[in-house]
């Protein structure tokens, strides 16, 4: 079946650069939000990008017209009646999404496809509470999603092989590096970097460096484009320590585990570049660390 149309549920973070991604594709788009202030958010990070390339000259005005003219926001789901693939990309929380799907999978039409960007929840819970488990995958995403070339399609337990085929024809109508995984807590990419980040604010902890100097050292010896402290403070500390509980319920490894400092960092409402405080302090010109007070 060809994906005309496009639900995107969720216009935070990754919502907003899945919209994005899918319209320049070609893609009409619905993106959904709770509420008008979120939804006003995410549409405006998506004009800026938009606005920035034709500045730089990667893309005509007409060109960016058109990519904004296929968004559809709205606050309304049934909106997704006429989508022929639906993606989540609301909070990483089981019953929210469960609540979520409950909705959609009345409105959809019955041979339109479902998939979560979950970083580390389960594909299969989600799958078995709706009455398409055959035709939903996990589609999930990196941070930033115009940037990060890679999509992990995968594939749950119920994931039929046209819903796989349809997943990765999607990824690569969007220029993805599409990689195929199966459904294990974290898959590939966050099963490696969720314990190396996690490792990182224990090596704060322990005191092997400082905030500056663990992230200038993998930046220098790693050649990685960020540190592991920039990196959580990047994707959340509320979604890192989130992803970390779900790996750790599932493996029980300490590993996974939130390390103190993360849920004291969490507890305090410091979530990182999106709260304007994590590791660093965002609301100057440069980010500044600041010391977690260990
Ligand atoms: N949103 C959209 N576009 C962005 C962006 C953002 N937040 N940040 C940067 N970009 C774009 C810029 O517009 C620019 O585009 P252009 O080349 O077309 O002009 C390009 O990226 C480069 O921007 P900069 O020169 O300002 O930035 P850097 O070269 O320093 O790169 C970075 C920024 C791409 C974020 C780089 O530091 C990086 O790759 N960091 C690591 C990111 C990473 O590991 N992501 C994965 C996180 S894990 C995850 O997402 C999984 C989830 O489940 C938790």
């Amino acid at each position: 079946m060809e994906i005309k149309k496009v639900g995107v549920a969720g216009c935070g973070l990754m919502g907003h650069g899945i919209a994005q991604v899918s319209a320049e594709a070609g893609y009409e788009v619905v993106v959904t939000e709770l509420n008008q202030e979120n939804l006003d958010k995410g549409i405006a990070k998506i004009e800026k990008q938009l606005g920035r390339a034709v500045e730089k000259g990667k893309l005509e005005q007409s060109e960016a017209d058109a990519i904004r003219g296929r968004i559809n926001p709205t606050l309304h789901p049934h909106e997704f009646a006429e989508c022929d693939l639906v993606i989540e990309a609301i909070t990483e929380d089981l019953e929210m999404k469960l609540d979520f799907w409950k909705q959609v999978d009345e409105v959809a039409k019955p041979e339109a496809f479902f998939a979560t960007n979950t970083s580390s929840l389960p594909v299969i819970n989600q799958a078995a509470a709706t009455s398409r488990p055959d035709r939903f995958l996990g589609l999930h995403f990196f941070n930033p999603v115009q940037r990060m070339p890679l999509l992990e399609v995968i594939q749950s337990v119920t994931t039929s092989p046209e819903a796989m085929a349809v997943g990765m024809a999607y990824g690569e109508k969007l220029n993805k590096t599409t990689v195929e995984t199966r459904d294990k807590a974290g898959f590939i990419v966050n099963r490696l970097l969720v314990p190396y980040m996690l490792d990182g604010i224990r090596g704060l902890e322990e005191g092997i460096g400082s905030i500056e100097e663990i992230d200038t050292a993998m930046k220098a010896g790693a050649g990685h484009p960020m540190g592991p402290l920039a990196l959580s403070d990047f994707v959340g500390l509320d979604t890192l320590a989130s992803i970390g509980n779900v790996m750790f319920d599932e493996f029980r490894e300490r590993r996974f585990a939130a390390p103190p400092t993360l849920r004291k960092l969490v507890a305090a409402g410091f979530y990182g570049v999106k709260s304007g405080r994590g590791f660093y302090d965002y609301s100057g010109e440069k980010p500044v660390p600041v010391n977690p007070g260990l």
